[in-house]
């Protein structure tokens, strides 16, 4: 049996097939040796959205690939890993599925040990992902923290009292805030993922043209969680409205609704923020790239650290978060090395959770 010493330094292979994009890193403890990515947005693109069996196809067609550019890129021999931390959930089973197989095969076959990863976990721990030269060198952060994770398929309220240790506040009860981004886009002809192009539209247009309604605005309103689908079926109503938009028009709607997705974040934030005693807050997903939401969720929670991660390649799914998470619950929780699968047996017996939540509610 592999003996896991952590007070050797860890080289960790990451992979994470839970989504559309295949993704393998390699990092030594913290920092990022490589973090190859290689989307499949282009085999997706004339869907407007992810299908589950393109991406499994394209996962298994890529994988191999990813592995020796990250390898090469690491400059990492196969056998030097200690660890492969390999994304068990949340995500597409059939997706899930390829990246779990590879995992399998390298640990049989170099007799490497396993740590099952839980994706949301990984955008938690994108914020504290070191590059090659440990830079940034110090994120000041205490526990209890709040992180917002929004992508294309969360958006989450998280309490984090500790390493590994979550609790929900809240979660979309409909739509993720990205899916909204994706949805409106396809409705407006804008190409796939929509979230950056609305982004650069809304630039030019005007917040104000449309008035669209703020999801859960009632007062004294208490809900914690999420809803983007009425905000989207607005913005349904008003493209169904006319037959052509200009330009112009298309940007109006673009601001407008980009407005009203991030004060719905805000609000619930600010909830959450008035029930729990934190004084950072991690903000991850593909969405947290948005330099809209950058600004306005700084100028709102002045009094509060707020932290995004620290390149924008780390907001959307890679493996190094994967990677990094692993490193942070092995070295601070030493029960996390009882779920080290090593044995033929337990690594044969892993099996993806395609909808593993870090944590029960509240
Ligand atoms: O984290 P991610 O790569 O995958 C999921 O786990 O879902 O996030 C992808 C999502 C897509 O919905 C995409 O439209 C959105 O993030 N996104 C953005 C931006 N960049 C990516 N949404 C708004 N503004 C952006 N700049
Ligand atoms: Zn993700």
């Amino acid at each position: 049996m592999h003996n896991l010493n952590i007070q050797e330094e860890l080289i960790i292979l990451g992979i994470d097939t839970s989504c559309d994009d295949t993704a393998i890193a390699i990092t030594k403890n913290d920092c990022v040796l490589a973090n190859i990515v290689s989307s499949q947005i282009r085999s997706h693109k004339n869907w407007g959205g992810v299908v589950p069996s393109i991406a499994k196809r394209e996962h298994e067609r890529l994988i191999d690939g990813v592995l020796n550019e990250a390898l090469k890129k690491a400059r990492v021999r196969i056998e030097d890993i200690d660890l492969i931390a390999v994304t068990k959930g949340r995500g597409l089973a059939i997706a899930l599925e390829v990246g779990i197989k590879k995992a399998k095969e390298i640990a049989l076959l170099y007799n490497k040990p396993i740590l099952p990863t839980n994706h949301s976990a990984g955008h938690i721990y994108s914020i504290l992902v070191k590059n090659k030269s440990g830079k940034p060198s110090h994120i000041e952060y205490a526990f209890p923290f709040i992180s917002l994770l929004i992508s294309g398929g969360h958006t989450e309220l998280i309490l984090v009292t500790a390493h590994n240790e979550y609790l929900l506040i809240g979660k979309t009860l409909d739509d993720a805030i990205g899916e909204a981004y994706d949805k409106i886009g396809k409705m407006l002809g804008l190409g796939y993922p929509s979230g950056p192009i609305i982004e650069e539209l809304a630039r030019s247009g005007d917040e104000k043209a449309y008035e669209l309604p703020l999801p859960m605005r009632k007062k004294n309103n208490k809900n914690p969680n999420f809803s983007y689908s009425g905000l989207k079926t607005a913005v349904m109503q008003i493209v169904n409205q006319q037959e052509n938009f200009t330009k112009q028009e298309i940007c109006n709607i673009a601001a407008s609704f980009q407005k009203v997705a991030i004060e719905h974040l805000i609000d619930k934030l600010n909830l959450a923020l008035e029930q729990h005693n934190v004084q950072d807050i991690f903000i991850a997903g593909g969405v947290s790239s948005n330099l809209y939401l950058r600004k306005k969720i700084r100028q709102y929670f002045k009094n509060y650290r707020v932290h995004f991660p620290p390149q924008k390649k780390l907001c959307t799914d890679n493996a190094g978060m994967i990677a990094v998470a692993s490193y942070y619950s092995l070295t601070n929780v030493p029960s996390q090395h009882n779920l080290l699968l090593h044995t033929k047996e337990e690594i044969e017996s892993l099996d993806r959770d395609p909808s593993w939540r870090l944590s029960k509610p509240l």
